[in-house]
């Protein structure tokens, strides 16, 4: 699926951090199962019925390998290199075939219209420009395709959940490397000129209020 004759793609926007990048490698091997508890409904409602192959934008330590038939292909584009042995290590638990790319989402390197199916979780709230990933979404999917996608958004302007956010931005993005508790990805992704979108909102009942309203939902190309 990779273009190899294209030059090397370097982590857009991206800054790898020694120790934030380990220790978010740690946080969210540590956390996944809490993580998925919360998530799973969603998850399994979007993810449960995807191809044989697979593009996973910031893939992390593998959270969405359990959704992936063994056998199947996943191309995983994440810049974080303190993900890379971990998630390694669970798509070969999980028989997922990795072809694994240290690259951003902004600027994935793959061929036009090559996939037929682009997921996230948790990725959005952390890339540099949502809107030029959308793009590069968009690009890289086959028309029909699908873009399934599980992501914290800001609240609704006014409410306490939303005050929480805006008091808490400054320690969030610094401890989970430049993730904003504060984006309408909703709008975002609505804007991006796919033919048709599905969004559904929702609220997580965490003590973890940053991260606690979401959206999920599948934007068809
Ligand atoms: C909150 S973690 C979520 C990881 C995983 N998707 C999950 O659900 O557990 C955010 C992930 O996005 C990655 N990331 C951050 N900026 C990115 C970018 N510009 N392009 C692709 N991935 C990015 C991070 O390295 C990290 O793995």
């Amino acid at each position: 699926m990779i273009d190899s004759a294209m030059a090397k793609y370097p982590a857009t926007g991206f800054e790898v951090h020694g120790a934030r990048g380990r220790f978010n490698a740690a946080f969210f091997g540590l956390m996944e199962p809490y993580i998925e508890w919360n998530l799973r409904t969603h998850k399994r409602r979007l993810f449960g019925e995807l191809p044989h192959a697979v593009v996973e934008l910031g893939s992390g330590v593998g959270a969405n390998l359990r959704y992936l038939p063994a056998g199947s292909a996943l191309v995983a584009i994440e810049p974080n290199p303190h993900m890379h042995q971990r998630l390694r290590a669970a798509s070969q638990r999980a028989g997922v075939h990795l072809e694994l790319l240290d690259r951003a989402a902004e600027r994935t390197g793959l061929p036009d219209h090559c996939a037929d199916s682009v997921i996230s979780s948790l990725v959005l709230c952390s890339v540099t420009d949502p809107a030029e990933v959308l793009a590069e979404i968009r690009r890289i999917l086959r028309p029909g395709g699908t873009y399934r996608f599980v992501e914290h958004v800001a609240a609704p302007a006014g409410t306490p959940t939303r005050a929480v956010q805006r008091a808490l931005r400054r320690p969030w993005a610094w401890t989970f490397e430049g993730c904003s508790c504060e984006r309408d990805l909703e709008s975002i992704i609505r804007a991006a000129g796919f033919a048709r979108v599905d969004v559904e909102a929702y609220r997580l009942h965490t003590p973890v209020v940053p991260f606690n309203t979401q959206i999920a939902g599948t934007a068809y190309a």
